[in-house]
């Protein structure tokens, strides 16, 4: 709705105020007059993200009652306010910052944050691919957002780095597979990490071939656009004191499109499949959110993309393939595709990035999407520390995240008879287990590591108060946090 949001004054910002239910504004504080005159207007009961005008300079929206205050509060009250202001044509607004509440449990920074972060995400539409007949009403260009509050304000400056992650993560997302694919990610990728000064480099078809890259080359050279891996590297100024040692490496499943190869997706089950991508665009907005920040940490990114099509130079089921780092699987299922992709980004890590921990986030498997459904991404992580930090950050952004077992049984139940392992087990169980346990044969032991199965979250079927029908971005506002709290910063 709002093709951009930014921190500046803007010409006569519309008058922000918050109101909390049943309370009367203390006499002679900022903005009592337009809270009394909200008040009396007829029918406004002062719920979560309800609007009422008061006058022409003065917006007051609700919060519910006082008690029940919650940052998910706040931020579905800056969602539903932002459809407000495009009705109105609004485009400054001069927030106060809520009052009253305990400045421990919500500093202004935090609210600042979640505010802006939450606007900027609501104002987000897939209008890019808008034609000539086209029925949206346009976009407007610009909000410009202010806070007399000083770390309201500065809270807003992150809330709007994240959300502009978030963002550029989704329209990657949406971006069909007839224009995205390998390469164009790559070129995409290339284009926004200099917008930050992040360095962008990408191991082509051919060299991935020379450095035995089984599992990327396999599962991509279907395809015409052929595979590689992007590689996105962050290298801060300074490095805070508590991140003096430590390399976070970021791997995201980069499936421009997931056709299920000789194991065709059939029934309809390919619609949708652009957004097997989301967790290397996710990562990837991790990254441009982090390098905007300018947060105290090095970290790397890694993007394996490939599309897995039908052809006659396709992989089959019962081909038998090398994987980076030597270990053999035997392919039962061409449609289990993200974890080959991924174990040999997960295994180059290991081998080449010194890495201090890694976290991976994939689309990876319909059983988790059975499990958790749309609430929750999957977690498998047997490192206290990391999981830890994990868990920290996603209880700070709402993003859930619900702990699923990773025993050696299950490595076990991926051996094969053949080879050293399968790509899935055709007893078909446990399937989210079973890409979590294949990945670990990729994972050095003594490196801590964290797997995200993001397919139930990457994308929602329905347009809900904060996302419309379409990508989430799931999982950037979570890894910056950790990044964020990991460094210190
Ligand atoms: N990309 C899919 C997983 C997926 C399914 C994501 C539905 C989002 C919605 C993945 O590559 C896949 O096909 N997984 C198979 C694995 C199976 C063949 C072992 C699955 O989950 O069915
Ligand atoms: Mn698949
Ligand atoms: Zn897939």
């Amino acid at each position: 709705m709002y093709k951009s949001i930014q921190i500046a004054a803007g010409t006569r910002p519309l008058q922000l105020h918050f109101a909390f239910a049943g309370e009367k504004a203390p006499k002679g504080a900022r903005g009592a007059e337009a809270l009394d005159a909200a008040r009396s207007l007829p029918g406004f009961k002062c719920e979560v993200g309800e609007c009422a005008p008061a006058g022409a300079r003065d917006l007051v929206v609700g919060l519910g009652e006082r008690k029940d205050f919650t940052v998910a509060r706040l931020r579905t009250a800056a969602a539903k306010l932002v459809k407000t202001l495009h009705r109105r044509g609004a485009t400054a607004i001069a927030v106060h910052a809520p009052q009253g509440l305990d400045k421990r449990a919500f500093d202004a920074r935090s609210l600042g944050q979640t505010f802006a972060e939450a606007l900027a995400i609501a104002a987000w539409r897939v209008d890019f691919f808008d034609g000539t007949a086209a029925t949206r009403p346009a976009a407007l260009a610009k909000l410009a957002v202010s806070s007399h509050d000083k770390g309201f304000a500065e809270g807003m400056h992150d809330g709007l780095a994240i959300a502009e992650g978030v963002n550029a993560a989704r329209r990657l997302g949406a971006t069909p597979p007839n224009v995205c694919n390998p390469q164009w990610m790559a070129r995409a990728a290339a284009a926004l990490g200099r917008t930050v000064g992040l360095r962008v480099r990408t191991i082509d078809f051919a060299q991935a071939k020379a450095m035995g890259m089984g599992g990327l080359v396999n599962v991509g050279q279907g395809s015409a656009a052929k595979p590689c891996l992007i590689v996105v590297e962050y290298r801060p100024r300074t490095v805070s004191r508590a991140c003096r040692n430590e390399h976070l490496v970021l791997v995201g499943k980069t499936i421009t499109y997931d056709t299920g190869g000789y194991s065709l997706k059939i029934n309809n089950g390919m619609v949708g499949m652009k957004y097997d991508k989301s967790g290397g665009t996710n990562v990837l907005g991790t990254m441009l959110a982090i390098a905007r920040m300018k947060l105290p940490m090095k970290v790397t990114a890694l993007l394996p993309a490939a599309e897995n099509m039908v052809a006659s130079d396709s992989y089959r089921p019962d081909d038998i393939i090398t994987m980076h780092n030597g270990v053999t699987v035997e392919v039962t299922n061409t449609d289990a595709e993200g974890r080959l992709v991924l174990a040999d980004a997960l295994s180059y890590a290991c081998e080449k990035l010194e890495p201090t921990a890694i976290i991976d986030m994939a689309t990876l498997t319909g059983g988790v999407v059975v499990a958790l459904g749309h609430f929750s991404a999957g977690m498998f992580c047997e490192h206290d520390g990391l999981r830890k930090r994990v868990e920290e950050a996603s209880e700070a952004t709402g993003e859930r995240v619900w702990r699923l077992p990773l025993w050696n049984d299950h490595r076990e139940y991926m051996r094969s008879p053949h080879a050293d392992i399968l790509n899935s087990n055709p007893a078909r169980m446990a399937h989210p287990i079973q890409g979590a346990a294949f990945l670990s044969y990729f994972v050095e032991k003594q490196v801590p590591w964290c797997h995200l199965d993001i397919a139930g979250v990457a994308n929602v079927d329905s347009a809900n108060d904060q996302f419309v029908k379409g990508p989430t971005g799931w999982g950037v506002r979570t890894l910056v946090e950790l990044v964020r709290r990991w460094s210190g910063a």
